[in-house]
């Protein structure tokens, strides 16, 4: 099956880099949003993001100019059923991600196919609440969307071949490579990154280093990016404790037990670099 129109649900810190790379890619994108406000803020950090890869020479002015119009925001989740793929990425939360795919299923032509952006969640549950199971996989991304080159593509249990072979066509044509995996809590990358990134914060509440040290410690000693408690804040505190949660309901091992002080912080609103203030303090000026 040839995609041309792809719609994404959620345009959050996920939501907003997929539709980047779609319409980058030369697809017509379709994303909605909750409510007006949203959808608002959604967009403009997109477009942030694509002014920042003019500005680093990655992109040309007139490919995100393009890319602009070949852009559409809906509140409206019926308005994505012209699509001939459709790319989930709300919050790591079954019940309404259910929700999301029951309106979906109900208004979409059954060739149209479903993915969900999940880190961690079943693709073979959340296909169980539709009529097309054999059409619903697994497409993660990973953040940021635009920069990192790779994605997990998710066999469910009924995932048919012809969905994959289409699903991999995709994500190649948008510059990623493509990793394939079985549908087990946190697939490749986050079975491996979640405990290790719980532990940094275990190694923190410990008194072991302070968060500054434990972060160089990764940077220079591991040759990373990113120490874990800045990538945690970049991923979002909400975001790591959500997926945790879900590894630690499914496999019931304490590796993925998420520490009391990231619930802590969770619960008083320091969400990491999205929120202003997670590890460290992102607020105007610092
Ligand atoms: N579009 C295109 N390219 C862009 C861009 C954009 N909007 N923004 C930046 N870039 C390019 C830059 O030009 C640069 O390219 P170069 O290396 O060829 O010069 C490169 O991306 C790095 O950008 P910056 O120089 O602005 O920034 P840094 O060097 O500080 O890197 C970072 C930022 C890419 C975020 C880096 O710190 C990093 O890789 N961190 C780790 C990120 C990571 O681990 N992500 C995975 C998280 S886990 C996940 O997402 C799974 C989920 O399920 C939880």
């Amino acid at each position: 099956m040839e995609i041309k129109r792809v719609g994404v649900v959620g345009c959050g810190l996920m939501g907003a880099g997929i539709v980047e790379v779609c319409a980058l890619g030369g697809y017509q994108v379709v994303v909605s949003e909750v409510d007006d406000d949203l959808l608002k803020r959604g967009l403009s950090r997109l477009e942030t993001s694509m002014q920042r890869g003019v500005q680093r020479g990655k992109l040309a002015e007139a490919d995100a100019a393009a890319a602009r119009k070949r852009i559409r925001g809906t509140t409206n989740l019926s308005d994505l059923a012209s699509s001939d793929l459709i790319i989930e990425a709300v919050v790591e939360n079954m019940h309404l991600k259910k929700e999301v795919y029951r309106t979906l299923d109900d208004v979409c032509p059954p060739e149209t196919i479903f993915a969900s952006n999940t880190s961690s969640l079943s693709i073979t549950e959340m296909a169980s609440v539709t009529k097309r199971r054999e059409r619903f996989l697994g497409i993660h991304f990973f953040n940021p969307v635009p920069v990192m080159k790779l994605v997990e593509l998710i066999r469910g249990l009924q995932t048919s071949e012809d969905t994959m072979k289409t699903g991999r066509r995709f994500a190649t044509s948008l510059g990623k490579t493509v990793v394939v995996c079985k549908d087990s809590p946190g697939f490749i990358v986050n079975l491996l990154l979640i405990p290790y990134l719980l532990d940094s914060v275990r190694a923190l509440e410990l008194g072991i280093a302070t968060k500054e040290d434990i972060d160089t410690a990764i940077v220079l000693g591991l040759a990373h990016p990113m120490g874990p408690l800045t990538l945690l804040d970049y991923v979002g505190i909400d975001t790591t404790y959500f997926i945790a949660e879900a590894m630690f309901q499914e496999f019931k091992d304490t590796r993925y037990a998420a520490p009391p002080l990231m619930k802590q912080m969770v619960l008083a609103g320091l969400h990491g670099r999205k929120s202003g203030r997670g590890f460290y303090d992102y607020s105007e000026g610092k």
